[in-house]
C-alpha cells in the first residue's frame, strides 16, 4: 500500500536513504531535520504489518515546476511495481496541486525512462542548479545524474 508518510516513519526513511548499496544509483542522504520540515512531501510504501518499504518525496521548486527525489525501495521488495505506484502517486499529487512540470535528477534514467520521463538538458532547470546543485559536493564535475523530466 502507498501512504502519506507519518512522523513515526522518520527513522525508517532515513535509513533508507543512508543505506542503499554501493553498486546502486546514487540516493542522497538526507538528515533528520530535513526529512522533519519536508515530511509532507513523502509518500511511503508499506508492507502487511505497516512497516516502511519504500519512500518518494515530491519537492516543489516552482509555479510549474516540482521535483520527484529520495526514491528507494528496499531490495527484498523489488520488481512488484512499489518504485512505480510511488513516483505515480507523486506525479498524481503534482496535478492535484496545479503543477504540470515534474522532473528528477538520476541516476537510474532506465527506470524513468521506463515510466515515460524523458532526458533534458540540465542547464534548462536553472532554479534546480541554484537551490542545490551549487552547495552538493559532487557539482559540478563529479555529477554523474541525468536530468528527466514528464511534462503531465
Ligand atoms: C529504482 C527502484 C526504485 C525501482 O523500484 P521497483 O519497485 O523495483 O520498481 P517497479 O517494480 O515499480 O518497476 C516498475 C517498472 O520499471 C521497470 N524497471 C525497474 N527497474 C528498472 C531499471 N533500473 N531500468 C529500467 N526499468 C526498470 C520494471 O521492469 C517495471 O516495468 P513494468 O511496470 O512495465 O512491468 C529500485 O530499484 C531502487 O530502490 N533502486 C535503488 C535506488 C534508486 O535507484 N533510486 C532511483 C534513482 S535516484
Amino acid at each position: 500500500m502507498i501512504r502519506k508518510a507519518r512522523i513515526d516513519d522518520v527513522k525508517k526513511i532515513h535509513g533508507l536513504l543512508m543505506h542503499t548499496e554501493e553498486h546502486e544509483a546514487l540516493v542522497l542522504p538526507r538528515s533528520f531535520s530535513q526529512l522533519y520540515s519536508h515530511l509532507r512531501d513523502f509518500v511511503v510504501a508499506v508492507d502487511d504489518n505497516d512497516d516502511v518499504v519504500g519512500c518518494c518525496a515530491l519537492n516543489i521548486i516552482w509555479d510549474n515546476l516540482a521535483e520527484i527525489r529520495s526514491l528507494v525501495v528496499v531490495p527484498s521488495q523489488r520488481g512488484r511495481k512499489l518504485g512505480r505506484k510511488l513516483v505515480e502517486t507523486c506525479l498524481s499529487e503534482a496535478v492535484t496541486l496545479g503543477i504540470y512540470k515534474v522532473y528528477t535528477l538520476t541516476e537510474a534514467p532506465d527506470f524513468f525512462a521506463h515510466l515515460g520521463f524523458v532526458e533534458e538538458d540540465m542547464e534548462k532547470l536553472n532554479q534546480k542548479i541554484f537551490l542545490d546543485c551549487l552547495n552538493c559536493a559532487r557539482f559540478p564535475d563529479h555529477c554523474n545524474e541525468v536530468a528527466m523530466i514528464m511534462n503531465l
